[in-house]
């Protein structure tokens, strides 16, 4: 392809535009325009450069850019022109987010922002608020099955609430986070009814067919996300007498990006949230995004290519938004959502870190670090200008998605190793006191996922049960500890709503019909604002933990080495129950920060006379940054006491 084309492509829509966009004010538009229009057209003529009314389709493209950017607020405006300046800001260490149900922590959008102040105690300054647009009653997958992609449910409040709610946090200086659901509609979304009504244009829109025979191809090699609820990847429509494509519930349909109109009107979509303050887009399932006979229709090249597009589009238009991408798959499979063959970031700028929140599980089971520190060898640098979301727990279940050549490389046999972290999660196994449920469970292929809150996985709730001090200690140290590594690891650490105080499972959702199927509504509950207030009574488990968390937080914003720009070291060491990594600052003269995390039931010792260990410690005057104590130390050894974490320094290179 050659500039020449896409320029005079250029040329040709410019004089086409609509009267109305011609005559708007839009330098900043067209020289943003100018810069990306050769890499839009490169990707938008390989998506869809054989049809008749590709120039067509490229025109109403330009356009959908050109009328949302004149409809972006001036304050939007000079934030997207800030953030290009400055254009690694989000690679600070000071950003901490959380994500919750708006309807779980507050009834409604208006609650949730009288109760902000919580966010700035615990010094969160970045909300995923889960999903809020209009779903039909019950047939919601938590929000995920979407009927009106511009609506927020009448339930959580309304568009307004949310623009009130969106100007109150940038005046805090917090990022809001939405999602778009560009994968699939809910199947009474105005398109999916128009479609069952015989309309073919919204027929096009999803993947119908009038027999059995492409979706038996199709299912040759497709996997099952929700086996237990949903098999299969496709639902009989009675009205259209047709298949109807659905990988996920019966009632999401997934939409077909093979029809430019469908990538137009979801380009659209993440402008519109963009205009309405979202600091940060969340673009869920994004692996599924293109579909192949053949294949498992996950991580396509297209799927990669229409995210491109999508980013690029949006840096003409709202250059100063963020994509996060949701892509729970192999580790070396997430990596190439930052953009793959790229320097910088050319997809998503954030990806969810599901390859660290499995190992990590896979840590506290197996009280050692062997395969967190193998798996995490194994994932590629990532790229400049993208970081990790590092979390724990999230709304979904816990896949064990982690490489069997790593498994196998430590010393266990996959399957086997799988089957041993389902069982001592979800109380099959003697010697732990987890609580969690299965999920996904696929009699097929023996494949299962876990649900339960961070804190019954770490077995909380069995430890208040049996009123064991000791173990309720452990239980608190766990949450603690796993909070310390996503804190410290480089990325943007993301909290769980009600983990910071400690929130068991709630089983309420057994009760209700459309949710007792789902186990992973048992970690999706009303936040108990009761129990929050324990966090000011010394001596509450929720005093310990709450502040345990709000002192690490502003802790880790202070230190400039917990930035993310690979300036992180695993460190290899011979005790297999420690987790050890160095963060360093660019130059590594000074500030560095030794990272060290003990999973076992005992003390453990580390040897610090190694040349990597010594490269950020090289006095041995250690303080621990948390404690603000020196470590103890024996026989020329550290100690780590059973389940704690230390963050240390060189006293004599502290500055
Ligand atoms: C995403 C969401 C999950 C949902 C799925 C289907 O993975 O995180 O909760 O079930 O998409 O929409
Ligand atoms: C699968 C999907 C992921 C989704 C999850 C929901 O793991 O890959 O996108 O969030 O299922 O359970």
């Amino acid at each position: 392809m050659y500039e020449q084309v896409s320029h005079s492509l250029l040329n040709e829509i410019l004089i086409k535009l609509n009267p109305e966009i011609k005559q708007q004010e839009l330098r900043h538009f067209y020289t943003r325009l100018g810069a990306n229009f050769y890499a839009i057209y490169s990707l938008f003529h390989v998506l869809y450069g054989e049809r008749d009314d590709f120039e067509e389709q490229a025109l109403c493209l330009v356009e959908t850019m050109a009328r949302q950017y004149i409809a972006r607020s001036e304050t939007l405006k000079t934030k997207d022109i800030e953030r290009e300046k400055e254009h690694n800001w989000f690679l600070n260490q000071k950003w901490v987010g959380m994500a919750l149900y708006t309807d779980g922590f507050s009834e409604n959008l208006t609650g949730l922002n009288e109760k902000l102040s919580y966010f700035q105690e615990l010094g969160i300054n970045m909300i995923h608020i889960m999903p809020i647009l209009q779903c039909p009653d019950g047939k919601s997958d938590g929000g995920y099955a979407v009927s009106d992609f511009r609506k927020v449910d009448s339930r959580i409040g309304s568009n307004e609430d949310l623009q009130l709610l969106s100007e109150s946090l940038q005046k805090r200086d917090i990022l809001l986070t939405l999602d778009v659901v560009v994968n699939h509609t809910s199947d009474e979304h105005d398109w999916a009814r128009r479609a069952r009504k015989g309309e073919k244009k919204y027929q096009d829109y999803y993947y119908l067919f009038d027999n059995r025979e492409i979706p038996d191809m199709f299912e040759e090699s497709m996997p099952e996300i929700f086996p237990e609820t949903s098999p299969g990847n496709f639902t009989w429509n009675e009205e259209m007498q047709k298949w109807v494509m659905t990988v996920f519930n019966d009632y999401q349909w997934d939409l077909n990006y093979s029809n430019p109109q469908v990538f137009i009107e979801m380009l659209e979509i993440i402008l519109f949230w963009s205009n309405q303050g979202a600091d940060i887009i969340r673009l869920d399932a994004v692996a599924f995004l293109w579909k192949k006979i053949g294949s498992a229709s996950q991580n396509e090249r297209e799927a990669h290519l229409i995210l491109q597009l999508m980013k690029d589009c949006c840096q003409v238009t709202a250059p100063g938004v963020l994509f996060i991408a949701e892509a729970i798959v192999a580790p070396v499979e997430i990596i190439k959502y930052f953009g793959e063959d790229a320097i910088n970031a050319k997809e998503c700028e954030i990806a969810y870190n599901a390859t660290l929140m499995a190992l990590l599980w896979d840590a506290v089971a197996t009280k050692n670090s062997k395969l967190l520190y193998q798996g995490l060898r194994s994932l590629p640098d990532k790229l400049e200008r993208a970081t990790w979301l590092n979390y724990v727990r999230c709304h979904d279940d816990i896949g064990l998605g982690f490489d069997d050549t790593d498994i196998r490389a430590v010393g266990y046999e996959p399957l086997e190793h799988r089957k041993f972290l389902i069982n001592y999660y979800t109380g099959n196994f003697s010697d732990s006191d987890a609580r969690g449920f299965p999920f996904g469970q696929n009699q097929k292929t023996g494949d299962a996922r876990i649900s339960g809150s961070l804190a019954s996985l770490v077995g909380l709730e069995t430890a208040l049960e049996s009123n064991d001090p000791q173990r309720i200690e452990n239980a608190v140290q766990h949450i603690t500890l796993l909070h310390s590594i996503i804190l410290s690891f480089g990325g943007i650490p993301l909290f769980y709503y009600g983990d910071e105080i400690g929130q068991l499972n709630d089983c309420s959702f057994l009760e209700d019909e459309n949710k007792a199927h789902d186990s992973r509504w048992t970690h999706r509950p009303a936040f108990d604002w009761g129990k929050a207030e324990l966090r000011h009574e010394k001596g509450t488990i929720e005093h310990k933990l709450f502040n345990a968390t709000k002192k690490m937080i502003a802790i880790r914003k202070e230190i400039p080495a917990f930035a993310d720009f690979n300036n992180r070291e695993l460190i290899h060491v011979e005790n297999p129950h420690l987790f050890v990594f160095s963060r360093f600052n660019l130059l590594r003269t000074t500030g560095g920060v030794l990272v060290v995390v003990n999973f076992d039931a005992r003390p453990q010792y580390l040897e610090l006379d190694d040349p990597h260990i010594k490269s950020v410690l090289s006095y041995g005057h250690l303080k621990d940054l948390v404690s603000g104590d020196t470590p103890s130390m024996f026989k020329g050894q550290l100690v780590i006491p059973p389940y704690r974490f230390y963050w240390l320094t060189d006293q004599q290179r502290a500055s």
